[in-house]
């Protein structure tokens, strides 16, 4: 028995890949590669040392479904394939719920098909919109306001509704806050096509030369100095909390969301000097004006994971900026893009 993990070349995907393979879990990997590489798992490979089966196959093409679930004896999906730029989002809607929604619908039917009614989905702190109050707690109300998020809450909707028709699903439903860091081995980390729009990339590609300033959008917000505050969690604590959701939904069936934060907020001006503090660096940096549809403040209240699935994060602010910049250094401009378009995506790493 398998577990499916869908945009599992990726950020995310990659680091939960490794902390499953360490659990001992057979491993099927579906990459449509849009937003990533194929020498990202081979260095999971090199990593773990374990071996794992990969599609490099679309969501929305029905033939390569259903050919991972008729050739594969599946226990349960991770959900992570999706795209995630916001902006983007605002630009391209019609794009973004092709592949969101249409991608993710997909999916479910070939699990509802197949009896597979294990899942881990994937979302994101973001369908709490512009939260009252902090800390955000998963019942606080929810509002998406980009295209992006939307597909998030919509998703979170058909599961619910989809629980609603059958009770024998077991679903979790996974609200990220702001991950970040990488692999202590510095093999394997965020990799973003184009310039950055998140903090933490964008800082590192300032530390290496990369990009000249970092803006700082906005010192001018009701928050200790005027600067965002974000709930950053280092990506190997994300990884181990969808380790922990799995064995929750491998155990039991029914319906349960849970926030993924540290609890803690850290604005853009203390993330700036944790970076140049412990890496060493300066981060050359101005302010500028705010990036519209940005909030002050969001941080999470993670106690129902802690509670339910004895998960919470343990690594410092100070680690993640440390392994974000072991990642960075060790791996220059295109270094692990190799394979990308030249090479043959093989079937097992
Ligand atoms: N920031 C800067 N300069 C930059 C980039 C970011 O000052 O160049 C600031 C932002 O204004 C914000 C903070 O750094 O205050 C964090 O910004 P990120 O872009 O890193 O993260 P966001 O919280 O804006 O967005 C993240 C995810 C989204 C998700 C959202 C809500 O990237 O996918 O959290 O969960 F929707």
């Amino acid at each position: 028995m398998s577990i499916l993990v869908t945009g599992g070349a990726g950020y995310i995907g990659s680091h939960t890949i490794i902390e499953l393979l360490n659990a001992g879990y057979e491993i099927i990997v579906l990459d449509n590669f849009s937003n990533s590489y194929p020498e990202s798992l081979k260095r999971v490979h090199e990593i773990t040392g374990r071996d794992m089966k990969v599609y490099a196959i679309n969501l929305l093409e029905k033939d390569g479904l259903e050919e991972v679930f008729s050739e594969n004896k599946i226990q349960a999906v991770i959900h992570l394939a999706g795209m995630k730029a916001v902006g983007e989002s605002v630009e391209k809607p019609l794009k973004y719920y092709q592949n969101n929604l249409s991608g993710t619908l997909a999916l479910f039917q070939a699990m509802q098909k197949y009896s597979v009614k294990k899942l881990v989905f994937s979302s994101s702190a973001t369908v709490y919109g512009t939260p009252k109050t902090v800390p955000i707690k998963e019942d606080f109300p929810l509002k998406a306001t980009n295209p992006y998020g939307r597909t998030k809450l919509m998703v979170e909707e058909i599961l619910h509704d989809l629980y609603q028709s059958d009770n024998d699903w077991s679903i979790s439903i996974l609200r990220y806050f702001n991950p970040i860091g990488a692999h202590p081995s510095g093999m394997i980390g965020e990799d973003p096509a184009d310039i950055p729009n998140n903090l933490v990339p964008y800082i590192t590609k300032v530390a290496v030369g990369e990009l000249d300033e970092l803006k700082v959008f906005g010192a001018d917000y009701p928050t200790k100095d005027g600067t965002g505050v974000r709930d950053y969690i280092h990506v190997v604590d994300l990884a181990l909390g969808h380790v922990k959701a799995l064995e929750w939904n491998l155990s039991t069936t029914g319906l349960h969301t849970y926030n993924l934060g540290t609890g803690k907020g850290y604005s853009v001006m203390e993330i700036i000097q944790a970076f140049e503090k412990t890496c060493g660096i300066k981060i050359p940096h101005s302010i500028s004006k705010r990036r519209p549809g940005d909030i002050a403040i969001s941080f999470a209240d993670p106690a129902k994971a802690e509670k339910e699935l004895n998960w919470s994060a343990s690594r410092s602010i100070e680690e993640m900026c440390v392994d974000s910049w072991r990642w960075q250094s060790n791996n220059r401009v295109g270094d692990n893009k190799k394979g990308k378009k030249d090479e043959e995506i093989e079937a097992t790493f």
